[in-house]
């Protein structure tokens, strides 16, 4: 593990499909006093995804690679990380379920974040499904990634208490408040424990 320590700032991609408030909030971690961590790569699935502008605002590599032939495209992506000594690769909103092959190949470590209490309520449409079930509290999780769907080991999860009159999109607010603080402190704690 000391690999991923040296005494220079760990190099990050994040992977992202839609708006990519995950991702500024991370790069601005990133470019923080102390972090330990350098965004340097952003892959997209979606040459459409809102959240590629913050590349070009804060002038980092960006990639598209549609996943139309995931094992193709997962390829070329492990050759750039290797040859850009990426270690760690968040995904952030990234819609793509990422292969057993790729996980174990890139040999780094790989997070996710997801807008529930996991392992409850994986997948779409969380919100949705929180509120249709009357549930008084949901959250978010940061996880390992693993080959199946928002189920690998949990590193930090924050609660958030559902009032009577949210609705999917007042608590998917409050809960992306919660996200951007519980990603970096998720980071923080991995690397701590290198
Ligand atoms: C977040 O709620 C994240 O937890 C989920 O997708 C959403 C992405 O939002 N996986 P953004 O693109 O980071 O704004």
């Amino acid at each position: 593990m000391e690999k991923l320590i040296g005494s220079k700032k760990i190099k990050t991609a994040v992977f992202i499909s839609g708006k990519g408030s995950n991702l500024e909030n991370l790069i601005n971690f990133s470019l923080s006093k102390n972090s330990p961590i350098l965004i340097t790569f952003i892959l997209s699935n979606n040459n459409k995804a809102k959240g590629l502008r913050f590349a070009k605002k804060f002038g980092i590599t960006q990639k598209i690679f549609s996943f139309k032939k995931q094992n193709i495209d997962e390829k070329k992506i492990l050759n750039f990380l290797k040859k850009k000594n990426i270690k760690i690769v968040c995904l952030a909103g990234f819609m793509r379920i990422l292969s057993k092959d790729f996980i174990k190949k890139f040999g780094g470590k790989i997070l996710n974040i997801h807008p529930s209490l996991l392992p409850k309520y994986k997948g779409l449409n969380t919100h949705e499904r929180v509120i249709r079930n009357k549930e008084t509290f949901s959250g978010c999780t940061v996880h390992f990634v693993n080959a199946k769907l928002d189920s690998g080991k949990i590193i930090l999860q924050k609660k958030v208490k559902i009032s009577k009159t949210d609705n999917s999109k007042t608590l998917a607010k409050k809960i992306l408040k919660q996200e951007h603080l519980l990603y970096p402190r998720a980071i923080r704690k991995i690397i701590s424990n290198l």
